[in-house]
């Protein structure tokens, strides 16, 4: 009933693709981004995003499942629902010896937009995007940042309901990526759907309301980026110590503490929690310190209780490999 009224912006429903060399890139994904939201997807090198991404955008077909846009099924009407998308690719792929204007223009032109309503919306798009100064200059003369704004203002020439960028701001420093994440606020506050794939947890934190982490091709976690922020409340660190662990371990209040091995403790601490109250626990049941480290950043440290590798008591080796 809700589904007829106001359509998801994206629905996705079990969907699999299996490439010709056999790889099972998903293994029956299905999400729902609502109208009007800031979406990440979130996932390691080879997890299935630009899979994902390709074939909402209709650059790689599928192997089965469902695909709509804003309520069209890509299936019955390829062309509509592929006209309510606008793609950021993850590399970058204008030609750098047309100008900024041209790309712009041209790119409109594949769309059917007449040629003088698309050279002034180029300006628009160019003017917002801060680059209307560069709009007769070839393309390669730009920096990273302006060529990765030109990526996007190039998406939104066709006023697309639905912005999907794939790796927007990878390998781009850090003032570069907090312009980027002003633009996409503000084309998002516009009313533009945005979805967007990234590796970087601090980057979905920053902009997205709503999030999926995909992993192995799978679903592993979905919903309001807030509710997982606050499991993530927890700082792991590996304790190396001098002699052999007791057999009973340091009870710590509020800490979840762990024998990895004969000579390595686990403990789960909350954020808040002072690390001198370890110490002083260890040291009072004999346990001599002699070295310490994070355990991993945090969007490791949830893959890996999320995937569950971490679930299970993992023999010396592979720890030391992880760590
Ligand atoms: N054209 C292709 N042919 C065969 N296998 C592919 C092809 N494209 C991707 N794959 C495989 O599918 C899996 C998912 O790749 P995909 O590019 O979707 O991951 P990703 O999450 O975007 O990774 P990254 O963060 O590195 O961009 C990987 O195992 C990859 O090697
Ligand atoms: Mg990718």
């Amino acid at each position: 009933m809700t589904h007829a009224a106001t359509p998801a912006a994206l629905s996705v429903r079990d969907l699999r693709k299996t490439y010709d060399n056999g790889v099972e890139a998903l293994k029956g994904v299905s999400l729902e981004v609502a109208p009007g939201d800031f979406y990440a997807l979130l996932g390691p090198n080879g997890a299935g995003k630009s899979t994902l991404i390709g074939i909402v955008s209709s650059l790689v077909n599928k192997t089965s499942g469902e695909v709509r846009v804003f309520g069209v099924d890509q299936q019955v009407d390829r062309g509509r629902a592929m006209r309510l998308i606008g793609l950021v690719p993850q590399e970058i792929n204008f030609n750098m010896f047309e100008k900024p204007l041209d790309i712009l223009v041209n790119y409109a032109g594949f769309y059917g937009i007449p040629r003088a309503e698309a050279i002034a919306r180029a300006e628009e798009e160019l003017r917002g995007a801060q680059l209307w100064d560069k709009a007769h200059k070839m393309s390669r003369t730009l920096s990273g940042g302006m060529k990765r704004r030109l990526m996007i203002a190039r998406a939104m020439m066709t006023k697309p309901k639905l912005l999907i960028l794939d790796e927007p701001t990878a390998g781009v420093d850090i003032e570069i990526r907090r312009g980027m994440w002003q633009t996409l606020r503000k084309i998002n506050a516009e009313g533009t759907t945005i979805i967007l794939t990234t590796h970087y947890l601090e980057e979905a934190e920053n902009l997205c309301r709503n999030l999926a982490i995909i992993d192995h091709g799978r679903i592993v976690e979905s919903g309001p980026m807030r509710a997982l922020l606050s499991r993530l409340d927890v700082e792991g660190f590996l304790f190396d110590v001098e002699d052999a662990l007791p057999a009973a371990l340091p009870e710590i209040p509020g800490a979840e503490v762990r024998a990895v091995d004969a000579h390595t403790l686990d403990v789960d601490m909350p954020r808040a929690m002072d690390l001198n109250r370890v110490f002083a626990a260890l040291d009072a049941a004999g346990i001599r310190v002699r070295s310490m480290r994070n355990k991993s950043n945090r969007l490791e440290e949830l893959f890996v209780r999320m995937t569950g590798d971490g679930a299970t008591a993992t023999p010396p080796a592979a720890t030391e490999d992880a760590a």
